[in-house]
Parts: structure tokens; sequence; C-alpha cells
């Protein structure tokens, strides 16, 4: 990176070295940033900054980060086994830990106790509440949840939300830090279970089993319904939106006028269990054996992310 004799931005740390926080590591590097990532398990620590460092050169060779930072936040990404010298003189910790409400209030309690006063503190959780995270801390105010999506390194969404106590500028100041490694944040108003995605994911997935469930189709015909239709179209617009466009000239109001009897009658048709069935594993390994033909998680993933880094170019045309 060219010295251009700016105040350099301050360190970040990632705690909790496995599939997310590696990916966040391999983020804030790819924008140049010092980042330290902390776990109790050390061996695991060093595996994820090698995960960290290909996922910052991935995205420098899709064309989707400078090299010149790449090289120089590779260069500052390291594995640190003392919490002290992890959290010292932070900007930002993404935390990443097992998803255990007792395990995250207590990797809070250290980091909030060792990092500076300023220090902005976000949990990556999918399921657990901010509200109950944040409960008791001295530093409550500076705590909120940031929820990405998987991999963080190439979805740009990630839902930031405040419980009770976290403060307005603590908000705005995550927002700003996640734009400025090239996220796409959407604040959520209130601490709800799930934050936006997950909870339209539950209820897409929910549907998606039961059709398998019930012999509507096989786990891959659903899974190519989905992304040769609606998911190519939810890359560039979202469900309202798209509404909005397929009610012709009346926009929404005419789309509703036209076809609320119709979804109604879906909505009265579909899935309401609260539980999966136990059956659940079992149907949809068998349905995911026919659609991967032997591929490997791996060469998925990368299939994943290749085709992920081609849609992210796409858009930006
Ligand atoms: N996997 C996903 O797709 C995904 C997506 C979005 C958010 N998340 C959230 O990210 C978090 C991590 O999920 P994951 O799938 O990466 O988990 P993971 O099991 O892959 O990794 C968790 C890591 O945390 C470490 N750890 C546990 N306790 C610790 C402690 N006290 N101090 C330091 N390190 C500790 C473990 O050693 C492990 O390396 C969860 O809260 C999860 O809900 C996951």
């Amino acid at each position: 990176m060219e010295d251009k004799g700016l105040p350099q931005p301050r360190p970040v740390a990632v705690v909790g070295a496995g599939l997310t926080g590696a990916s966040w590591a391999g983020l804030f590097a790819a924008h140049g940033l010092e980042t330290r990532i902390y776990d109790r398990d050390a061996a695991a620590g060093e595996a994820a900054c090698a995960r960290a460092v290909q996922a910052a050169v991935f995205l420098a060779e899709r064309g989707l980060a400078d090299p010149d930072e790449v090289e120089a936040g590779c260069a500052g990404l390291r594995a640190v086994c003392d919490p002290a010298e992890a959290f010292a003189g932070v900007c930002h910790v993404q935390e990443c830990v097992t998803e255990d409400l007792s395990v995250k209030k207590a990797v809070f309690r250290t980091m909030t106790g060792l990092a500076p006063g300023d220090t902005l503190f976000a949990t990556s959780s999918s399921g657990l509440s901010i509200t109950d995270i944040q409960a008791g801390l001295e530093a409550a105010d500076r705590c909120l949840a940031a929820h990405p999506y998987n991999p963080p390194h190439l979805v740009p969404l990630v839902e930031v939300v405040g419980g009770p106590s976290t403060s307005a500028s603590t908000i705005e100041r995550a927002v700003a830090f996640y734009r400025s490694v090239g996220k796409e944040p959407v604040v959520v108003h209130r601490d709800v279970p799930g934050y936006i995605c997950n909870r339209l994911s539950a209820a897409l997935w929910r549907e998606a089993v039961e059709l398998v469930r019930s012999g509507v189709a096989s786990v891959a015909e659903v899974d190519a319904a989905v992304t040769e239709g609606p998911g190519l179209r939810w890359a560039v617009m979202g469900p309202h939106l798209l509404y909005h466009l397929g009610g012709g000239p009346g926009g929404i109001r005419g789309h509703l006028q036209h076809l609320t009897h119709v979804k109604e009658g879906m909505l009265r048709d579909l899935a309401t269990w609260t539980t999966f069935p136990e059956d659940t594993a079992d149907l949809l390994e068998a349905g995911l054996a026919d659609e991967t033909r032997g591929r490997g998680l791996a060469e998925l993933a990368l299939a994943r992310d290749e085709a992920l880094a081609a849609i992210l170019k796409a858009r930006r045309i």
C-alpha cells in the first residue's frame, strides 16, 4: 500500500477461528487492515490465518479487492494466543465463537475488559440475541450484532442490530466501518430472532423441506427451481420490488388486486410445523447425494464462490 502520510487505521480482531472467523479475517485483510485472529485453540488460529490469506487472494484475483491492499493486509494478519495482545489498540472486534450464549457472554466480558474504551464489539451470531449478550456489561453501549451471510468475504450483506443498551453512535460507526470494507450493511430496527434474512430463509426452507417430504419434487428439483428462477432475480431485486414490477401498470397495488386470492390459497396450503420432522436429515442427505453426484464439500464451496464472484462483478455493470 502506498504511504501517503495518512494516519493508518487501527488494527481489528476476530475472535473464533472457524468458518465464519476465517472468512471475516480474509475480508478485513483484503482491505488492508492489520487483523489479529484469536481462538482458544492456537492451531485453529493458525489454520484460520492460512484460510484468510486464501480468501483475500481470491478476492484480489477475481478483481474484487485491490492487490496492494491485499498484500499489506496479508502481511499484517496473524494468529494471537494471548487475549491481552489480541485486543490491545483495536478499533473493532468481530466475535465468531461457538453459537452458545454462555460462551459468547464470557468472551464479551473478556474482550470488553481488555480493549480500548472506544472499541466496537460485534457478534456474528446467527440466532442468539444481542440483548442477552450485552446484558450486564459495562461497555454494553458499544456492543452490537453484525450478522454476515456465509461466506462473509464474498456476500456483501451484514445485518446490523443493536440491543436496548446499544448507542446510536455505535450503530453509525459500525455501518461506516462495514462500508469501509466493502460490505452492504442493513440496519435491523429491533432485536428479533434471525434478524431479516434468517427468518426469510427459515420460512423458505421449511416449505422446501415439505415439498420434498410430500413428494412434490426432489431435493435437486427444489434447488434448481430456486437457482434457475427466483434466485436469479433475488440477486438483482428484492421480493417487494419484484412484485411491484409483476403488477403491470398498477404496480404492487395491481399485483395485490389480481393475485391476493391466489396467494392466500397457497398460504393456506403451506407447511406450518415448527419442529423439524424426524426424517428431515435422512431425506435431505439422500436427495443431496443425487444432486451432488460425488462432488465433495470443498469442490462445491469453490464452485459457489466462483459463481458469487462472477455475479458480484456482473452487478457492477
Ligand atoms: N457458519 C455459518 O454459515 C455462519 C453464518 C453466519 C453467522 N455465523 C455465526 O458465526 C459464529 C461462529 O460460527 P462458525 O460456523 O464459524 O463456528 P465454528 O464452529 O466453525 O468456529 C467456532 C470457533 O470458535 C472457537 N471458540 C469457541 N469458544 C471460544 C472461546 N471461548 N474463545 C475463543 N475461541 C473460541 C472454536 O475453537 C472454533 O474455532 C456463530 O455465532 C454462528 O452463528 C455462522
